[in-house]
């Protein structure tokens, strides 16, 4: 058979137009069965805690469930109530987020818990409206804490469910545009009772069923009533328009290492782009970056001697959401008790762990750290 033929089978056997609208009850039975097991969830039939709800989905903006897990077992420990974690030092909150990203979340999440026990007396409120002027909470996540935690008949709509939505009704328009139909078919779905787990279903099948690429639409208790399904282009949906990526920006960093095992590291503006983090010094990042007067950047000590920065070699790469990074890193050895320059602090090597580094200045201070280790055997190796 020719490959012509074997496709116009395929595509016959396809239904050629949604036989029915989605019913709700047909996605809830779905996930009745189905349902992940996630550690915020409720055990069925139960009322979530919205603290945990909460926590749950500040921590999800933009990061996978997967990554979350450890963080989200991690704060529960720590603060298991809301009061908790309004008392604790917002430095510490930021430590303990180091590594998910997007750390004005970690700040808003502080300024929330704060907010809620100040204007809530610990409780948060049950409407989508008071939970939008809380810091960090948008309409989506006030949406998500609505339905999931209160049962409030809404849905919110993330990526999973833009997806979900705009194949179920072909939905031609491209992302964003089509955002504000997405909604309202979202909402026109949305049952009076079991609204939080039917938002949860809808996450659930955009997870693990109606997935970005190769959907399992045999699976889909909706593929009755998809319309992108019933055209046999499911995958071709939602419609986007192409992004255009960030322009690449560049900068050097520098990691002074003291002989008696210090970094020299430094805080954020408090503001602003990993806003509060700890990182090394680095030039200013710029699309018209000069490498080769980078060294101009490195942190001026008091001693008379400015140190030797050694390049190393490689890069480091970060992608953030509007633009990707590229950091060449310099490293010098230092004296013992030398003074750190203004603005600047010294952490001991084994406390860093304990410091609010994003991935970003991890990933620096492993290609110095790692090139030091080598660098430091070498000339014993040359001297054979
Ligand atoms: N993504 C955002 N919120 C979520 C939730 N509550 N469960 C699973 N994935 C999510």
């Amino acid at each position: 058979m020719t490959v012509a033929a074997k496709t116009t089978e395929r595509q016959r056997a396809k239904p050629t137009a949604a036989a029915s609208s989605p019913q709700p009850t047909d996605l809830l039975a779905w996930y009745d069965r189905h349902r992940r097991k996630l550690p915020w969830r409720a055990p069925p039939g139960q009322r979530a805690d919205p603290y945990r709800v909460w926590l749950s989905e500040i921590m999800l903006q933009q990061t996978t469930v997967k990554a979350v897990g450890p963080y989200y077992a991690r704060f529960l420990a720590r603060w298991p109530e809301i009061r908790a974690l309004a008392a604790a030092p917002l430095d510490e909150v930021l430590r303990t987020w180091a590594g998910l990203g997007y750390y004005a979340r970690a700040r808003n999440l502080h300024a929330c818990a704060r907010a809620v026990v100040e204007r809530h007396g610990g409780k948060f409120p049950a409407s989508e409206t008071d939970l939008r002027e809380l810091p960090g909470i948008g309409a989506y996540t006030a949406a998500a804490i609505a339905a999931i935690a209160f049962d409030a008949s809404t849905t919110p709509v993330d990526g999973n469910i833009e997806r979900v939505i705009a194949r179920l009704y072909a939905l031609d328009p491209p992302l964003p545009v089509a955002k504000t139909e997405v909604s309202r078919l979202a909402q026109a779905l949305t049952p009076p009772r079991r609204a939080g787990d039917f938002a949860q279903a809808m996450m659930d099948l955009g997870a693990t069923i109606c997935t970005p690429k190769r959907p399992a639409c045999a699976l889909c208790p909706w593929n009755e009533s998809c319309a992108a399904y019933a055209r046999g282009d499911a995958e071709t949906f939602p419609r986007r328009v192409p992004k255009r990526e960030g322009q690449l920006r560049r900068g050097a960093a520098f990691v002074a290492r003291r002989a008696d095992g210090f970094i020299l590291v430094r805080t954020r503006p408090a503001k602003g782009l990993l806003g509060g983090m700890t990182e090394v010094p680095t030039t200013e990042w710029a699309k018209d970056f000069d490498e080769s007067v980078a060294r101009k950047g490195a942190p001026r000590f008091a001693a008379k001697k400015s140190p030797k920065w050694r390049r190393i070699a490689g890069l480091v790469r970060h992608v953030f959401t509007h633009f990707a990074l590229e950091l060449t890193v310099y490293a010098a050895n230092v004296p013992a008790r030398t003074t750190a320059p203004e603005d600047t602090r010294w952490v001991a090597i084994s406390e860093l762990a304990g410091e609010a580094l994003p991935s970003l200045m991890r990933k620096v201070l492993a290609h110095a750290l790692h090139s030091d280790r080598k660098h430091k055997v070498q000339p014993g190796k040359d001297r054979s």
